[in-house]
């Protein structure tokens, strides 16, 4: 069954035309990642879908409804959340206070609790730190919080923008290995972008390939990065 279908979308910022003629379907338990150069639109693309920015043609789609021009709160009240990227933590706050942000929609206060505490069976770290401040976290930590924080809004559909960056190989391992397992635990719907098209095999999932805000190629992440060619012509990298 299709959970989110994108057609025809552009988005553009003044002149500047950061995507364009995008089509593409995701299934309902689907992972998949986004790669592509700097530039490429993906960042764009996951914050259209999410209502933070709005698409100047074209429409979204979930679960056949459309969900452009709703804004980005009425998005994830219809369960669509997104770890954005950079994180965007609340240094400031303590790590159960950023959690408990975005529950604020939900009406269905018990179950707030009973998300938390799976949450912080997925991340037993943030249990022990829950009332330290998340500004003191290690970056591994922080990338955990925000995805623990999308999860408190009891999403059907995790939009994550670049959770390796500035990770070390072990942490994204880490990331990566918790992520899946919340997937199939909640029968979450992922989209993630993620630079590393290596990266993405080892995970696993159907990949996407952007760049100059069209995608250039779909398939099987382990696929792509089988193909070296196909590699160095989009990225001119060395695999
Ligand atoms: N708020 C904005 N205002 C103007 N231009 C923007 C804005 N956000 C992105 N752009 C431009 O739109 C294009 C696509 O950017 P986007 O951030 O979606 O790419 P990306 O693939 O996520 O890149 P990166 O790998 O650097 O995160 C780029 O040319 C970028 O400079
Ligand atoms: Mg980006």
């Amino acid at each position: 069954m299709t959970k989110i279908g994108v057609f025809d979308l552009a988005v553009r910022y003044g002149k500047l035309t950061a995507i364009a003629n995008l089509t593409f379907s995701v299934a309902e338990g689907e992972r998949v990642f986004i790669s592509g150069p700097n530039g490429a639109g993906k960042s764009s693309l996951l914050l259209a879908i999410s209502g933070d920015v709005a698409a100047a043609h074209g429409r979204i789609e979930m679960d056949g409804e459309i969900l452009s021009g709703l804004g980005s709160e009425n998005v994830a009240r219809r369960g669509l959340s997104m770890v954005p990227e950079g994180r965007r933590i609340f240094g400031g706050l303590s790590v159960v206070e950023n959690l408990m942000v975005g529950t604020g929609l939900r009406r269905d206060r018990s179950a707030v609790a009973e998300d938390l505490e799976i949450v912080f069976d997925a991340f037993p770290i943030l249990r022990e730190r829950a009332k330290a401040s998340a500004g003191a976290l290690s970056g591994g930590q922080q990338q955990m919080l925000a995805i623990a924080r999308a999860l408190m809004t009891n999403p059907k559909v995790m939009l994550v923008d670049e959770p390796s960056l500035g990770l070390a190989p072990k942490v994204v391992d880490d990331v990566y290995d918790r992520l899946c397992h919340l997937q199939k635990l909640r029968g979450l719907t992922l989209i993630i972008v993620e630079q590393s098209s290596a990266r993405a095999a080892r995970v696993g999932g159907r990949m996407l390939l952007m760049r100059g805000g069209k995608i250039v190629a779909d398939g099987d992440a382990a696929g792509f990065a089988a193909d070296t060619l196909l590699t160095e012509a989009y990225f001119g990298e060395q695999t």
